[in-house]
């Protein structure tokens, strides 16, 4: 092997990751180790400056457990998450789109019928989501599902919260026969990412905001369709333009209108004032 110097030791490094067994496995840490070389070059990283990375990556690892995903959440914040999102979820115009997953999703929501309350119990102003799941050519979709979750009005998720016994705001909802779907919950508030953090103390160094807008998270899945993750934004929202994980999408953003007391959405009576939004989901068939 030739002794390594300044000029060679970028195409050495990618030559000893080009042997990966895997050939992905190899075209990913070739390309890895070639573009973090390039960073360094272009900035001149110093020694100083790469010691700090290091301990940066290693309180992000020890913060982080089967709850809490800091690495994720630098991901989120550099817009990697978003970017692979787009690069993986190329459907057609028609088609909603996809937008980021986010930390707090929780498998295994219990089933839920039309119109279910997945906020029962809990505080904040009555919320109905209802529409219809089609491909598409229009041709609802019935059986699909859609699992649904969102924070609190003090921005938590269930999985923020100690000894939750429960589902705390989130359901799996499926479409009827005719595609349409209820959901019921409340009002979500924007809310900040967590800050306690390493990505907290960086984002605390710059100009950025925190914040995420107001939203509720939807994973649609059907067998010969396509996996929709993503979410609805309410229309008006703060935050909807400076989004910290660059989650939002105009196709995504829709009013939720004020109703007084009376007819609800699920084909009852509600004795207090409520919002309602409208939103149909179209799904990309497999190919
Ligand atoms: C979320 O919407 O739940 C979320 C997404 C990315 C980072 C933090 C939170
Ligand atoms: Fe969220």
């Amino acid at each position: 092997m030739a002794f390594v110097n300044e000029d060679n030791i970028t195409d050495l490094a990618m030559q000893r990751w080009g042997t990966a067994h895997s050939p992905r496995t190899a075209e990913l840490m070739s390309a890895f180790v070639r573009h973090l070389h390039a960073f360094a070059r272009e900035v001149h990283l110093t020694e100083e400056e790469w010691a700090a990375a290091m301990n940066w990556l290693a309180a992000t690892g020890q913060i982080s457990d089967e709850k809490r995903q800091e690495f994720i959440l630098a991901s989120d914040v550099v817009g990697l998450s978003m970017l692979v999102v787009q690069l993986n979820n190329r459907f057609s115009e028609q088609a909603t789109p996809a937008t980021v997953l986010g930390p707090f999703h929780i498998d295994g929501s219990p089933p839920a019928e039309f119109g279910h309350d997945m906020a029962a119990g809990i505080e904040g102003t009555p919320l109905f989501i209802t529409g219809t799941v089609t491909d598409t050519e229009g041709k609802p979709v019935p059986g699909a599902v859609l699992d649904v979750w969102q924070a609190d009005a003090d921005g938590n998720y269930e999985s923020q919260l100690p000894e939750i016994d429960e589902a705390r705001l989130r359901a799996k909802y499926q479409a009827r026969e005719d595609g349409s779907y209820c959901v019921r919950t409340i009002a979500p508030r924007g809310y900040s990412i967590p800050m306690d953090g390493p990505v907290g103390d960086l984002i605390r160094t710059t100009d950025i905001s925190h914040f995420r807008p107001a939203h509720v998270h939807f994973m649609l899945e059907e067998p010969g369709y396509q996996k929709l993750i993503t979410h609805l934004f309410q229309e008006g929202a703060e935050y909807l333009d400076s989004d910290v994980v660059f989650g939002t999408k105009d196709a995504l953003v829709v009013p939720f209108v004020e109703h007084q007391a009376g007819p609800s959405p699920d084909g009852g009576r509600l004795d207090r004032p409520f919002l309602h939004a409208t939103f149909d989901f179209v799904l990309e068939q497999k190919s």
